[in-house]
C-alpha cells in the first residue's frame, strides 16, 4: 500500500493539492490539520484553558469525530464551516505543542492507512505518522504568496484582512516550526516544492511526475 505524505506551512496549497492527487489515484485522504483544527474548536466552545492539558484529552477521548464527503463530523454535528477560522488556526497550532495530545491522535490518524493508499497532509505525516511513506513531499511557499492565497479563501464569508492573516501566518509558522515536539521541519527525506510561482495543477502534476519516475526506478 502507497502512502504519500504532503508536509508544509499554513496555506501552502498542501490541502488542495493532496486530495486531488488521492481523487486521481483512487487514494483515502487524511486532512490532518483538520483534527487539531476541530480538538481547537471545541477547545474554544467550552471554554477549556489551552493549558487544561487532561481536559482536552477527555473530549479528545469522548468526540466521536469522522470525515465525510469532505465534512467533518464531530458527534454527528457537521463543523465544517466553523473549523477554516483563523482563531481556530492558532488554537490549533497552541494545542498541538503537546505531545501527550499529539500521541493520543496517532492510532487515529494512523487507521486511515488502508488499501488502495493514502495521501495526507499535515506538519508531521512525513516525519512522525508516517515517516516511512512512499513519497514524501515538503510543500512551501513565502509568506505573502500564502497570506493571499488565504485571503481569498476568506474573504467572502468572514470580515478578514490581508494584513492581519500574514501577520497570523508568520506566528503560527514560528509556533509550528519552532516547537518541541514533531515541529514543522525539512530534512533530506523529503522531496522539497516550492509552488510560489505554480499553479495547483501545476503543483499536483509535478508530484504525479514524481511519484511516477519513483516507480521507475
Ligand atoms: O490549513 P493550514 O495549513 O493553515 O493549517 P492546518 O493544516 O489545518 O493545521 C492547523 C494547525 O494544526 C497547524 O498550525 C499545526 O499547528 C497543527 N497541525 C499539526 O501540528 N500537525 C499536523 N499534522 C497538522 C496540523
Amino acid at each position: 500500500m502507497q502512502i504519500i505524505t504532503i508536509d508544509g506551512p499554513a496555506s501552502s496549497g498542501k490541502g488542495t493539492v493532496a486530495k486531488l492527487i488521492a481523487k486521481k489515484l483512487g487514494f483515502h485522504y487524511l486532512e490532518s490539520g483538520a483534527i487539531y483544527r476541530v480538538v481547537a474548536l471545541i477547545t474554544i466552545k467550552e471554554a477549556i484553558d489551552s493549558s487544561d492539558i487532561d481536559s482536552i484529552l477527555t473530549l479528545i477521548d469522548n468526540m466521536e469525530l469522522r470525515f465525510i464527503d469532505g465534512s467533518v463530523l464531530v458527534d454527528n454535528l457537521d463543523v465544517t464551516d466553523g473549523l477554516r477560522a483563523e482563531a481556530v488556526g492558532m488554537m490549533a497550532s497552541t494545542v498541538a505543542k503537546n505531545d501527550v495530545i499529539r500521541k493520543r491522535l496517532l492510532d487515529f490518524q494512523r487507521e486511515f492507512a488502508t488499501e488502495p493508499g493514502l495521501v495526507t497532509d499535515g506538519r508531521d505525516m512525513g516525519s512522525v505518522v508516517f515517516p516511512n511513506a512512499h513519497l514524501k513531499i515538503f510543500l512551501t511557499a513565502s509568506p505573502t504568496v500564502r497570506a493571499k492565497r488565504r485571503y481569498e479563501q476568506l474573504k467572502h464569508n468572514i470580515n478578514v484582512s490581508l494584513d492581519n492573516i500574514l501577520a497570523d501566518i508568520i506566528a503560527r509558522d514560528k509556533q509550528d516550526t519552532e516547537r518541541a515536539n514533531a515541529p514543522l521541519k525539512y530534512d533530506s527525506s523529503f522531496i522539497l516544492i516550492d509552488n510560489d510561482n505554480m499553479t495547483i495543477d501545476e503543483t499536483v502534476q509535478c508530484i504525479i511526475s514524481l511519484l511516477n519516475s519513483k516507480h521507475n526506478i
